[in-house]
């Protein structure tokens, strides 16, 4: 099944991978204190962005396919003693993104799912941000208008950049 050599392919790949902090698009708009700000890490990986969130006191979430890369995530939280800070749920985001709750910051970087930006839309809570990154090329490359078209109804375009790799974006909803 696909959703099986994904699983594989990324937990090989997750295998050797490196879980350090690291911030999403758009940060510096973000408000100072995040202390007990909830927050959505889609598809993500060795867990980057929810050690750097978790590391500025928010409450994460960190969903992805390949459990290689979120065990990676949970033994560097432990580490850095983030632990109680990060949930860890493994899933195929094909069938969805599995929660209906909403949170204050959204983070999509270097996963393109179209049929997931209904619920990513849904899923930033009011006074809330999105921040979602999307490769320029390759099978899962998109052009940076797809992410104006997809969100610009969330509220406030924030900041979008684009550099030799990638569209940036960060929205805000209002509260
Ligand atoms: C390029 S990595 C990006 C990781 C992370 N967001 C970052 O920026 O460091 C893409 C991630 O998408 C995950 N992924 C791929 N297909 C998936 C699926 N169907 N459901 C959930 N996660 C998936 C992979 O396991 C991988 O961790």
């Amino acid at each position: 099944m696909a959703a099986d050599r994904d699983r594989r392919r990324w937990d090989l790949r997750h295998r050797d991978g490196v879980a350090e902090p690291s911030a999403p698009f758009g940060w510096s708009h973000l408000p100072t204190d995040l202390t007990d700000r909830t927050g959505l890490d889609v598809a993500a990986g060795t867990g980057g962005v929810s050690l750097w969130a978790a590391a500025r006191g928010m409450r994460m979430t960190a969903i992805d396919i390949s459990g290689v890369g979120l065990r990676a995530l949970a033994d560097a939280a432990t580490e850095l003693d983030l632990s109680e800070r990060i949930t860890t749920v493994v899933r195929d985001l094909d069938h969805g993104l599995g929660t209906t709750d909403s949170f204050d910051l959204v983070v999509c970087r270097n996963f393109r799912e179209p049929t997931l930006y209904p619920a990513l839309r849904a899923a930033i809570a009011p006074g809330g941000w999105l921040s979602i990154t999307v490769l320029r090329s390759g099978r899962f490359g998109a052009d940076g208008a797809e992410l104006l078209r997809a969100f610009a109804d969330v509220g406030a375009v924030v900041d979008t950049a684009t550099d030799d790799r990638a569209h940036h974006a960060l929205f805000h909803r209002p509260a």
